[in-house]
């Protein structure tokens, strides 16, 4: 039963439009306001597709995710408030420029998450990383919190949350109800996801439309095991054991 899903079509299409100040509507997926892609190019897509490949050994599995999470840390920076800084060159002129307003530390959700902290750590040094374990309540269906361990001063900084599938976005909400209850503000959170359906979207933005969502592709849609389609399959799975 092989369906055929031309994501890269209409999504280059929908990139097209974009670009030419046309409007969104009429290709791609219309996003909630929280929720933004990575630019749509080939690069991004060869790279994608080279994941959703089921074909693909483990080692290029690892090895193109990263590459694809690296993309997303960085668009992450892009969102953080910057405040004026200017420094002395060692041609002994000024320099008018930036720096970044506060501190940030990461929270990979368990399992698959926990892909994404390399890609952090190599574009911010040192940075604090927590973790969270959440997983389904066999009693209630609900998504239960298992384990937290976030920094101590995690309510002074922006967040980086990570994790690469969002499905649902029942773990991403559990997740982020955690933070808040931490005292992290919404507003400074960032939720970094590979792959994205728009169901998950959806149920992101009625919750906490403060948070900021950033996929690298946004999919058709769920099926009925709540896997996206066409997706990859299951994340974990083939970065950890493929
Ligand atoms: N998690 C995954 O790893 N894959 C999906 O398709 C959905 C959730």
């Amino acid at each position: 039963k092989a369906i055929h899903y031309r994501c890269s079509d209409h999504n280059m299409a929908s990139t097209a439009l974009e670009q030419n100040g046309a409007g969104l509507a009429q290709a791609g997926p219309t996003l909630p306001p929280n929720a933004s892609r990575l630019p749509q190019t080939a690069q991004l897509d060869a790279l994608l597709t080279i994941i959703r490949d089921a074909s693909t050994p483990r080692s290029d599995f690892i090895f193109y995710s990263d590459r694809i999470i690296r993309l997303l840390v960085e668009e992450g920076l892009n969102h953080l408030p910057t405040v004026p800084q200017t420094v002395m060159t060692p041609t002994g002129f000024e320099y008018s420029g930036v720096s970044f307003q506060g501190r940030i530390c990461g929270v990979s959700i368990l399992r698959a998450g926990e892909a994404m902290e390399a890609g952090l750590r190599e574009c911010c040094r040192s940075v604090r990383i927590g973790k969270i374990l959440i997983q389904r309540d066999e009693e209630t269906a609900k998504p239960k919190l298992f384990y937290a361990k976030l920094p101590e001063d995690i309510a002074e900084r922006w967040v980086l949350l990570l994790d690469p599938m969002l499905a649902t976005g029942g773990s991403a909400i559990k997740a982020i109800e955690v933070l808040i209850e931490n005292g992290v503000k919404a507003e400074r959170i960032l939720f970094l996801n590979l792959i994205a359906s728009p169901e998950g979207l959806n149920n992101m933005y009625s919750k906490y439309p403060q948070v900021k969502v950033i996929s690298a592709w946004v999919d058709e849609r769920l099926d009925e095991k709540s896997y996206i389609i066409p997706g990859l399959g299951d994340y974990g799975d083939r970065y950890y054991s493929g």
